[in-house]
């Protein structure tokens, strides 16, 4: 007999059929978002999961399923699973990391380039209907050539849109939790390590990709929001979170920095109603991972740590290994 599996969101249909090989399969292709209680019925019987960053594994849940053997998430990011919880469960977890840094970083520079230059801020307006002469003051924005982009989370995808920068002629700062190496540097343009207080005072783009936890909870909040250079753009590309979005609504309303740029939010899908009100805030709803190539690579490196995980007890992402 085939090992159950839940695949717990809608995915892409040949992913099914892959994991339908191995697995008795029972999916969700409706694309409804199972309430906690509802997730732990559901994976009762099963020995793995294929999941996303919108499925909460903690030990709750887990103390409810003592037969999982595995969790495969469709995302880089982790922080939705307690990884603690699931070694202590004796639970294998698994992201997808490698697979969406170009695509990502790709995005980071489409919604900086938004940001600073006022993209659709413009079209809304052009859309409108107000659009009856050309002026000389109209939306100007900010340069993103020559300027300071300051980078905070330096991982694979932070040293991607630092790598691109070397088209646009600038300067790059950034600050992580620890140097990267003097060629990752090199590769990055040539990046400059800095506390964290002299990249949000030197930075003219300041572009957020770290991980989410409760130590990067609110990096970006009201003090450092003040430290910022007038004029300067703030794009969070990483996790809700990490921004305090009460903060930014307050400095974006000031106007005390230019612009921002959101793929993510606190308590998304949900976010801040004050958001809509400002024209000076570009909105997507997490979408940085999103060219067809890439989801589909993120949901077979997936589905492929899923199959090695519960067939030879080792997937290639395994986040929590023996020791
Ligand atoms: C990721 O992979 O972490 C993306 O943000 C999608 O959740």
């Amino acid at each position: 007999m085939k090992p159950a599996i839940l695949v717990t969101r809608a995915i892409f249909p040949e992913v099914l059929t892959k994991l339908e090989q191995y697995f008795e399969v029972e999916s969700n292709q409706d694309d409804i978002i199972f309430a906690p209680t509802e997730l732990a019925a559901r994976l009762k019987g099963k020995a793995g999961t294929l999941a996303t960053a919108s499925a909460r594994i903690n030990a709750e849940l887990l103390q409810q399923v003592p037969g999982l053997k595995m969790i495969a998430s469709m995302a880089v990011g982790y922080d939705n699973i307690d990884v603690s919880a699931c070694t202590a469960h004796g639970v294998m977890a698994s992201n997808t990391p490698e697979v969406l840094n170009e695509t990502t970083a790709d995005f980071g520079w489409a919604l900086l380039m938004a940001t600073a230059r006022r993209v659709t801020e413009s079209e809304h307006w052009l859309r409108a209907g107000h659009w009856t002469k050309w002026r000389y003051d109209s939306f100007l924005g900010a340069d993103v050539h020559g300027a300071t982009l300051g980078i905070i989370g330096m991982g694979r995808i932070g040293q991607a849109i630092a790598r691109r920068s070397t088209g646009f002629d600038m300067k790059v700062v950034y600050h992580n939790r620890s140097r990267i190496s003097a060629e990752q540097e090199a590769y990055a343009n040539n990046a400059q390590y800095v506390s964290k207080e002299e990249l949000l005072q030197q930075a003219d783009h300041v572009v957020l990709v770290l991980p989410y936890s409760a130590a990067s909870h609110h990096t970006i909040g009201a003090t450092e929001l003040k430290m910022m250079k007038p004029g300067a753009t703030l794009v969070n590309l990483a996790r809700g979170g990490i921004v305090d979005d009460q903060a930014l609504i307050a400095v974006l309303r000031e106007k005390r920095i230019a612009a921002a740029g959101l793929d993510v939010f606190e308590n998304e899908p949900k976010f801040h109603p004050d958001f809509l009100s400002l024209s000076n805030v570009v909105l997507t709803p997490h979408i940085a991972s999103a060219s067809e190539a890439t989801r589909r690579a993120m949901a077979n490196r997936a589905a492929d740590n899923l199959i090695a995980g519960l067939t030879e007890g080792k997937p290639r992402d395994w986040l929590n290994p023996p020791a």
